[in-house]
């Protein structure tokens, strides 16, 4: 549990984006998470050098898991900086710098942490975190101070000393600044890194992540999008989240302690055994006879300005309609790309007014069905199609 304050620059009162800014991954969400991509591919990290850029060692389950699970994953390095701007400070202080003044605690410094191996270090027959924390101890070269420079401070995932062991790094692995989001995810591209990070799943439609989904650059990670995600928080913000009280939406309270909570999932461009999975379907006839959750339609609605049918939920996708469907975006948790493709949504405008979008259908008119939004949808269609069209 998280017991020190430190106050921060940050008025903590401010948007959603910048609490979640200050959402502290949990070990067992990260591990399970990874664990899903070594049974599809135990080699996954092997020989790699894993970075994550927006995680305090003494404080991020990333760094724990990675450092702790080094030689199993058989991780040639592994390289974790913290931000200058961090207001968190917790426990397990091992270095003087976090904790000068008598626990009058200064703001953290910068610091990246470079680990090239993991043995036997404390001599107690055994290989664990704990040897992880005698090897940083003791090995002053594997802690370098980041002094940023005028235009970021030190361990902005921007700043050139940063983006100097991004360019070391083979798989980037964290859960950035939500805030940053975007600007965050096109580094990685502009550097062609592979990478597993946590998003908000309001991203999807981003016009700068939208079409990186649609191109199969990016796409989502093993854990279900619907999974309730809760994540550690500092102090003051969960104080602020408390003074909100909307408990259930914001947060929750579990053994007592107040937990974040947001819709989170996982981007990713590593592959997974998830994503190839074919999804079962049944005929639009039969879908309209025996599906419970579309039991007295008649017909598959229509949008009023593209075309293509609405489908309400995933499994009611018609294993026989060849043209464009409007899926809920819970759809991409069941995507298979050999099965389907995500459509431009432009192409399929029948009106010719209605606006270009860079995105999905938003709920808004471009959903609309007889002037009635329904709920974001994305378009998609299945493969067989476009593939026996390609072979005209
Ligand atoms: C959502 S928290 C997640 C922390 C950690 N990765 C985890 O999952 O537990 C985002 C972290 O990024 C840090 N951060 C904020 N802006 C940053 C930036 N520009 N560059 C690097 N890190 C930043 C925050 O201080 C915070 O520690």
């Amino acid at each position: 549990m998280r017991t020190a304050v430190h106050a921060g620059n940050r008025t903590l009162s401010n948007a959603k984006a910048a609490k979640q800014d200050e959402f502290y991954t949990q070990y067992d969400d990260i591990q399970k998470e990874i664990e899903a991509y070594l049974e599809y591919d135990p080699d996954t990290f092997r020989g790699k050098v894993v970075y994550c850029n927006c995680d305090d060692p003494y404080e991020s389950n990333f760094f724990k898991y990675f450092a702790a699970n080094f030689n199993r994953l058989g991780l040639k390095r592994l390289i974790t900086t913290s931000y200058d701007g961090s207001p968190i400070a917790g426990q397990g202080v091992l270095f003087p710098e976090y904790d000068a003044d008598n626990g009058n605690r200064p703001r953290p410094k910068a610091l990246a942490v470079v680990i090239d191996r993991v043995q036997d270090e404390d001599g107690d027959g055994a290989v664990s975190i704990a040897d992880v924390e005698v090897f940083l101890k003791t090995n002053n070269a594997a802690r370098i101070p980041l002094k940023g420079n005028a235009a970021y401070p030190g361990g902005d995932f921007r700043s050139p000393e940063c983006i100097e062991f991004l360019k070391q790094a083979d798989i980037v692995v964290t859960n950035p600044p939500f805030s940053l989001f975007r600007e965050y995810v096109a580094q990685l591209v502009e550097h062609g890194k592979k990478f597993l990070i946590i998003g908000n799943k309001n991203a999807i439609t981003y016009k700068e992540i939208f079409p990186l989904i649609k191109e199969n650059k990016i796409w989502l990670g093993v854990t279900p999008m619907g999974t309730d995600l809760l994540f550690d928080v500092p102090p003051q913000v969960a104080e602020a989240m408390l003074q909100s009280g909307k408990e259930g939406s914001n947060y929750k309270i579990v053994n007592g302690k107040v937990m974040g909570r947001s819709t989170a999932v996982w981007f990713t461009n590593l592959d997974h055994g998830r994503r190839h999975q074919e999804l079962q379907l049944m005929t639009m006839a039969d879908n309209l006879r025996y599906n419970k959750k579309l039991r007295g339609t008649m017909a598959y609605q229509r949008y009023d300005n593209y075309d293509a049918i609405e489908v309400p939920f995933t499994e009611a996708i018609p294993s026989d309609y060849d043209g464009a469907m409007g899926v809920p975006i819970t759809f991409l948790d069941k995507y298979n790309p050999e099965q389907f493709e995500i459509l431009n949504a432009n192409d399929f405008r029948t009106n010719p007014n209605t606006p270009i979008k860079p995105h999905g259908l938003i709920k808004d008119k471009d959903s609309a069905i007889n002037g009635k939004p329904t709920y974001v949808r994305i378009l998609i269609r299945h493969r067989r199609k476009s593939a026996q069209e390609g072979a005209r």
